[in-house]
């Protein structure tokens, strides 16, 4: 079924009649479309997209929150907040996602914000870094709170979002929420597992739940190995929670969906186990849904999931790209005999599905990260971020086009978009967002121990930073570095507000290397425990507004 830009942008035809408009997959798609593009503007619009020209920030290894002019931002929750009588606001935010409650009021609805993982001595006091110093339960305890995700009711008064104190629906999904597993069959004996964690990055579903994605899940209940004679040896993670809770690792490496107004969470075993980064989709015409997805791990592979019924993320095929030949390959156990020769069913593929893609030919990349579709094209762009095992310090942009536009297509064309490096002035590119008129945020993820080191290759870009290739005007095409983060951060979450004047962002593991309380390496977000914490903020200002400019296109 070929790409239907109509269908995919009515919400920017929305925005031209001057109603609110929705997030792609929130689209109504039997509503008339209105197809919005350059050609359909007026004069003086494409006159003022040509014109427009963007103040690059320098790079800068200062330790706050720098934004170009034209920007402005506000926090709107930070770790430890009190989100409801008995929550609080999780640590290290990723993915940030916004759904209006009330579809024709953009200004009010529900925030999701995953908490990956932990940085002990702040969350626990453990001291990671001591030898002598030793887990106990209750450090543990405090650390399986602290990740997983929030769901939290925020308005927008007088251009500042502010969450909703108490609103029934804010609320805590952690390490501890028993969650049901969407398949047929008990997974290490179990058909509901105990939590999610490593929640990194995600998406949305067309029928307005969230998407949180469990990313490196080794990291806490560790890894069921196998050898060349099928015989498996567990791997210990690097948390240390399996000490204190026998949970197996196959219980974590999944795609959660969360239903933010039922309060029901699920993981979706169809979708395949491994380091998932994030979890895009996109609705058919007839109701499918196809659904893409990154393993983040050295050499590891890009997914894509077809279903077979409507809206079903169970019922259908999960699939790995061979990029070099443009073709997705099928982890089917029925009809891939070379799987029946390692695995006993269907399920074990999904499991190990690492090692089943391998089995059949897929083309490692390097650490696919988060994955967005153009809503002027089609076209699907993945990140790939680094791979030092091959000596790509800097990532690149990866452009998938599937055959004739069709995403349930079994055959694309891939080519690199853009590759780091200082000749594009950023590196290791990782969480990508659109805004609406089709101009490309990216933010970067130079790992804490590795910038601003003197003799290192990310010395040039300082500290991790927000970047946007426009569409139009005099820069479009270039890299243009917008927002510098706070020392040892990353921005994650990029995610526009329905009306498109917002850009929702989170700013995660601000001091990170941090070894003393008493001396941290950041301080951001400056507040009064002088300790930095992880925050989410509403980025605003003209330059959005301009930027968004297609948004007042005449039709
Ligand atoms: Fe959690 Fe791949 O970043
Ligand atoms: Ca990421
Ligand atoms: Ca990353």
């Amino acid at each position: 079924m070929a790409y239907d830009r109509r269908k995919f942008i009515t919400f920017l035809g929305k925005a031209s009649l001057g109603a609110w408009i929705t997030p792609p997959f929130l689209i109504n798609y039997e509503g008339a479309a209105t197809p919005v593009n350059a050609e359909g503007a007026s004069k003086d619009t494409l006159e003022a997209l040509k014109q427009l020209a963007l103040e690059a920030l320098a790079a800068s290894d200062k330790d706050d929150l720098l934004l170009t002019k034209g920007l402005d931002y506000h926090t709107v929750i930070k770790w430890g907040d009190k989100i409801s009588e008995q929550d609080t606001f999780g640590f290290n935010n990723d993915f940030t996602c916004f759904i209006p409650l009330d579809e024709k009021n953009p200004k009010d609805g529900l925030l999701w914000v995953n908490h990956e993982y932990v940085h002990p001595l702040f969350v626990s006091g453990f001291d990671y870094k001591n030898p002598a110093s030793k887990r106990t339960k209750a450090q543990v305890d405090k650390e399986m709170y602290e990740v997983g995700g929030s769901i939290v009711r925020i308005k927008e008064e007088n251009g500042q979002w502010k969450v909703v104190e108490n609103d029934p629906h804010n609320r805590r999904v952690t390490a501890k929420t028993p969650i049901k597993l969407n398949w047929d069959h008990p997974i290490e004996g179990k058909t509901t597992v105990i939590g999610t964690h490593s929640n990194c990055s995600g998406g949305i579903t067309p029928w307005k739940t969230f998407l949180t994605c469990e990313e490196n899940y080794d990291s806490f209940f560790g890894e069921t190995e196998y050898d060349e004679n099928n015989v498996a040896t567990k791997r210990p993670s690097r948390y240390g929670w399996e000490k204190f809770y026998n949970y197996p690792p196959e219980h974590y490496g999944w795609v959660v969906e969360v239903d933010p107004k039922e309060g029901t969470v699920q993981k979706h075993i169809a979708l395949g186990r491994f380091a998932h980064e994030c979890c895009t989709l996109y609705q058919l015409a007839d109701k499918r849904v196809v659904a893409y997805s990154g393993d983040d791990k050295n050499n590891e592979y890009l997914y894509k999931f077809i279903s077979s019924k409507p809206q079903s993320l169970k019922e259908g095929t999960l699939y790995v790209a061979d990029v070099e030949n443009g073709k997705w390959l099928p982890l089917d156990w029925e009809s891939q005999s070379v799987l029946k020769t390692k695995f006993k069913d269907q399920t074990e593929v999904l499991i190990r599905a690492r090692e089943a893609a391998k089995l059949l030919g897929a083309t490692p990349l390097n650490r696919p990260e988060d994955i967005e579709i153009d809503p002027i094209t089609g076209h699907i762009f993945v990140s790939l971020t680094n791979n030092k095992s091959k000596n790509d310090f800097h990532g690149s942009i990866l452009k998938v086009e599937e055959s004739e536009g069709a995403f349930d297509a079994l055959t694309f064309k891939a080519s690199t978009y853009k590759a780091g490096g200082e000749e594009n002035g950023f590196s290791c590119p990782d969480n990508l967002a659109f805004d609406l008129a089709g101009n490309l945020w990216i933010t970067s993820d130079m790992s804490g121990s590795a910038m601003n080191k003197a003799e290192g290759p990310y010395m040039p870009f300082k500290n991790n930073s927000l970047f946007v290739i426009p569409r139009y005007g005099k820069d479009a095409g270039k890299v243009i570095r917008v927002a510098s983060a706070p020392r040892d951060a990353e921005f994650t979450g990029p995610w526009f507000s329905p009306d498109g004047k917002t850009l929702f962002l989170s700013i995660q593991h601000p001091g990170e290397q941090t070894t003393d309380l008493k001396n941290p390496t950041s301080k951001w977000p400056f507040d009064e425990d002088n300790i930095p914490k992880p925050a989410v903020v509403a980025i605003t200002g003209s330059l959005i507004e301009k930027m968004n400019k297609l948004n007042q296109i005449e039709d």
